[in-house]
């Protein structure tokens, strides 16, 4: 069986989870369960990342213990994992034990192969970032501060410091990039790696001493850069340094990030690698981020969108179609409530769920909630399903190119398509005249209805269960590989009684 590993960065702990949380882990959930409904052995991992100055900072400010701290905050992630649905089978702390055993092996190989020395760091330190900058890379602000590009505050820091050789890296990160064309995902991106690590890499500092909140670095009073620390998380999941048996797993890993944390994935953490002899991931995947209304989100601006909030009150897979759908991977894009009410009532409730609940309705009173004719090619409409069939090839192209906002505007094309054939066939005026060809054209569609609610299960999945329960298609025939003519409905088969599937939002 084919294996796929997929990871979503593993989250702060500092605060509550937002919007940026929810979006990486709704993307990776539907890429996990695109594949598991193609049979791939899928590993899904999410979790928080628990150490560093930027949590002590948050847990002292909360009149807390970091241990108690994280232990309370980490909380809200793991309910997030839970109300989004996700699909993961793993959610990793960095406070476990596990982890702790993981990255102090993957330091010592470090050590022992001669990649790490100790001096003295003097420069330029982001707590917010938990990122250390050169000075080139800075502004100053109205106060004639030093500020990062986005206005983040950076402190001056002096101290004893293990650094890891990064600079002997660069030209074999550089000729790794030109062998591997798609290691970074978008193009744009990618290219923005290449000039950042063409223009000089510099040893990193990889300790701190003026703080204790990390995983110590053996035998020494150093805890190791949180950076580090939770990269390692990836390979700790797969039961790392004992990691053989999930080897498979790493040789098809993709890791699905936001685009602010790209330089730690995309050079940091593959030089890391190299230096211990691992492989590295096949493909980084960066995406954009999302505006509120036009505007950054941040905390101190009270903007910050919360996913429970909005799943409440909206739904979950209203919630995740606008996510996926509104902005392709990799651009960046707003948080509009019209934008948000605009899409959700008009692809799921009018286009989607309308018209399935006046099909099913109307089979439901005037055939006896049974499928109406046998289904075969010498119905009129069967191009329909044809196509049907042949959305998928066209889905899979799109997800390995991590195009999922395309994959759902094919799917509604699709469906769109669907719509026409109702207004062009009028089933239920055709029923006073002539009740066996409207049942065809009814049966046609049924059809179309199984292939949708199996389409869709990655992305919207309460819908598609619901959609597949009405239809009463067996539990066990939802796989993609169910998708074709040998799996088509019998005729006379019995459907559920239809109930509302998607409600309208009123603006
Ligand atoms: N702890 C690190 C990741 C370590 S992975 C080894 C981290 N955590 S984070 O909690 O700050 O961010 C997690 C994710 O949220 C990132 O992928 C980031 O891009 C994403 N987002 C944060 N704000 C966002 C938006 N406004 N929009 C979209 N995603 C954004 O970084």
């Amino acid at each position: 069986m084919k294996k796929i590993y997929l990871t979503t960065p593993i989250y702060y702990v500092n605060d509550l989870p937002h919007i940026g949380h929810a979006y990486t882990s709704v993307i990776c959930d539907s890429i996990a369960r695109y594949y598991k409904l193609h049979g791939l052995g899928v590993n899904f991992t999410t979790g928080t990342d628990e150490h560093g100055l930027k949590v002590e900072q948050a847990a002292r400010k909360n009149k807390k213990s970091p241990k108690d701290f994280v232990d309370d905050v980490s909380l809200n992630f793991l309910e997030l994992t839970k109300k989004l649905q996700l699909s993961n089978n793993d959610f990793i702390r960095t406070t476990e034990k596990r982890h702790h055993l993981a990255a102090s092996h993957f330091w010592k190989n470090l050590e022992q192969n001669d990649h790490i020395y100790l001096d003295k760091y003097s420069g330029w330190y982001s707590v917010k970032d938990e990122a250390y900058y050169q000075e080139k890379e800075l502004i100053k602000n109205k106060n004639g501060d030093f500020v990062t590009i986005d206005g983040g505050a950076v402190d001056w820091v002096e101290e004893e410091s293990y650094f890891f050789k990064l600079s002997k890296w660069q030209e074999k990160l550089l000729n790794y990039y030109e062998k591997n064309k798609n290691f970074v995902y978008p193009e744009s991106r990618f290219n923005e790696v290449k000039s950042f690590v063409r223009s000089g890499l510099k040893d990193l500092s990889i300790s701190r001493t003026s703080f204790s909140w990390g995983i110590k670095v053996p035998d020494t009073n150093h805890v190791m850069y949180v950076w580090v620390d939770a990269l390692v998380n990836y390979l700790t999941s797969l039961g790392y340094p004992d990691f053989e048996k999930q080897k498979e797993y790493w040789q098809n890993s993709y890791h699905i990030i936001g685009k602010d944390i790209l330089k730690f994935h995309a050079v940091y953490w593959p030089a890391l690698l190299l230096a211990n002899n691992i492989n590295l991931p096949k493909q980084i995947i960066a995406h954009g981020w999302w505006t509120n209304e036009g505007k950054k989100i941040s905390k101190s601006m009270g903007n910050t969108i919360d996913p429970n909030e909005m799943i409440d009150k909206y739904g979950l897979d209203q919630f995740r179609y606008f996510l996926i759908r509104e902005i392709p991977l990799g651009n960046d894009g707003d948080f509009s409530k019209e934008a948000f009410l605009n899409r959700i009532n008009s692809d799921l409730s009018n286009n989607l769920g309308n018209l399935i609940q006046r099909v099913m309705k109307f089979i439901y009173k005037n055939y006896d909630n049974r499928l109406p004719s046998k289904i075969d090619s010498t119905l009129d409409g069967y191009n329909l399903i044809k196509d049907g069939y042949e959305l998928l090839p066209l889905i899979d192209r799109k997800i390995e190119h991590f195009e999922i906002s395309k994959c759902l505007e094919e799917i509604f094309i699709y469906i769109d398509k669907l719509n026409k054939f109702v207004d062009t066939n009028e089933p239920w005026k055709v029923f006073k005249v002539e009740k066996e060809k409207a049942g065809n054209g009814l049966s046609i569609l049924i059809e179309t209805f199984r292939i949708v609610g199996i389409l869709l299960q990655p992305f919207i999945p309460i819908f598609s269960t619901n959609l597949l329960d009405l239809l009463n298609v067996d539990k066990n025939e939802r796989e993609f590989k169910f998708l074709n003519i040998e799996n088509l409905l019998k005729k006379d088969h019995i459907f559920n009684k239809p109930e509302a599937l998607f409600p309208r939002y009123e603006k």
